[in-house]
């Protein structure tokens, strides 16, 4: 069963940055746009260049800066319309209201507007940023609807206290937000027929109004597979104890609290789900009892009564018919023995095994290394890898699953 992946993305993308104050955030798109595994070239105007250095660019995209059109060596090396014509994707960001205003009249006087005028045949994203009124001259808003008329893309700025002293639309979108969008648009949409249901998390089991029971899960395993399942196309309802990260665009989110309020909220998406994803450290134990006022210290007894949760996913695979159920394993011992009980006990189509006893991987950090281990006996051990990554890895077991014959729950909508 356990196939190769289906979702390698080294992708080329041009990042053209344009001469604004938001120029400087250029670097955080770039490198988190590297961190995602795509081959980034960038591109400056003349103007960009008095806000930030190429060099800063250089070093975080891992390639040459381009900087001028006719340049003898830059253009030996490639040439600037084979660099369009090997990549996957154009983004401006920040685009000035100069650049829309001159790629909206077919103006292509510099490299950056040169190549956007030969990218006829892959998605280009103006990520605007520039003064409120700027914005929204007539002028501006004219230029912006006949670009996107002729099928340019937008990530429209947001709004709220601009670097020139003014309040109103005009900052450049938040940087996460077009990365993610970035990727989305170039991950395959092999997951439109989906709808899964993540959970997400820890959760906290109250003693009294100012204490609880929790565990270190972070959140980051579950909120990776939402926003990878989106990225695919799939519909994303992500149900999450509570956790600092940051919601996947173009997901349901349910926030809860409790392994009980999991649960409440997990039957009420089940129905309409096609495949499970229990990420979730569910807490196993609860509170006996939860104390209405703060509990004093001469009053408490030392020893706490607990009572044990409901196995959500156990109830899940009890009523699972023909949807996909995937479970996680926290494991300190005996991995593989104990992900395959957990697995048939909890009647689940794939396991991801975790070893947590492990300080470099797991819970709180970015990577982690699991063995996918399957029903059919078949064990995928993966290298360690990014979470974002490993998300793909696991999304991409659901295609697999699905091409073998009875598993054809679909989406209706
Ligand atoms: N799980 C659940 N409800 C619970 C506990 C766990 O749905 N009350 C799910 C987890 O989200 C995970 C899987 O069951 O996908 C296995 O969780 P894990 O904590 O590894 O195992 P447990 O079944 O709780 O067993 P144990 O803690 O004894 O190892």
């Amino acid at each position: 069963m356990m196939e190769p992946n289906v979702t390698e993305i080294p992708a080329t993308v041009l990042v053209g940055v344009t001469g604004g104050i938001a120029a400087y955030k250029a670097a955080e798109i770039v490198r988190s746009l590297v961190k995602e595994g795509l081959d980034v070239h960038v591109v400056m105007t003349r103007n960009a260049q008095e806000f930030i250095t190429p060099l800063t660019l250089q070093v975080l995209s891992g390639n040459p800066v381009w900087t001028e059109t006719f340049h003898l060596t830059q253009e030996q090396k490639i040439g600037h319309i084979s660099l369009v014509d090997r990549s996957s994707l154009l983004l401006i960001a920040p685009a000035t209201a100069n650049v829309l205003g001159k790629v909206a009249a077919g103006v292509a006087d510099d490299l950056l507007t040169t190549m956007v005028c030969a990218a006829t045949r892959i998605p280009v994203i103006f990520a605007p940023s520039m003064n409120v009124n700027m914005y929204q001259n007539p002028i501006t808003q004219e230029n912006i609807e006949r670009l996107k008329r002729f099928g340019y893309l937008f990530i429209e700025p947001e709004e709220g206290e601009l670097a020139c002293g003014y309040e109103g639309v005009g900052r450049l979108a938040d940087p996460g937000d077009i990365v993610e969008q970035v990727v989305g648009r170039l991950a395959p949409k092999d997951l439109t027929e989906e709808h899964i249901l993540v959970t997400a998390g820890p959760t906290e089991e109250a003693i009294d109004p100012v204490r609880f029971l929790t565990n270190p899960s972070s959140g980051k395993m579950g909120y990776a597979i939402a926003r990878a399942a989106a990225q695919r196309g799939a519909k994303v309802t992500l149900i999450s104890g509570p956790t600092s990260c940051a919601p996947p665009l173009d997901v349901e989110l349910v926030r809860v609290r409790s392994a009980e309020e999991m649960r409440k909220a997990v039957m009420k998406a089940f129905p309409a789900s096609t495949t499970v994803v229990m990420a979730a450290a569910v807490s196993d134990f609860a509170p006996a009892s939860r104390a209405k006022q703060k509990v004093k210290k001469q009053d408490a007894s030392l020893t706490l009564k607990l009572k044990t949760t409901p196995d959500i996913l156990l109830e899940l695979g009890q009523k699972k018919e023909d949807r996909l159920l995937i479970g996680f394993a926290a494991e300190t011992q005996s991995l593989v023995k104990n992900a395959r009980a957990k697995l048939e006990k909890k009647n689940l189509d794939l396991i991801v095994a975790n070893d947590v006893s492990r300080k470099e991987i797991g819970f709180q950090s970015d990577s982690n290394q699991v063995k996918i281990i399957g029903k059919d006996g078949s064990i995928s051990e993966l290298p360690l890898l990014p979470k974002r990554v490993l998300a793909h890895r696991v999304l991409d077991q659901i295609g697999i699953l699905r091409s073998n014959p009875g598993k054809g729950r679909r989406r209706k909508t």
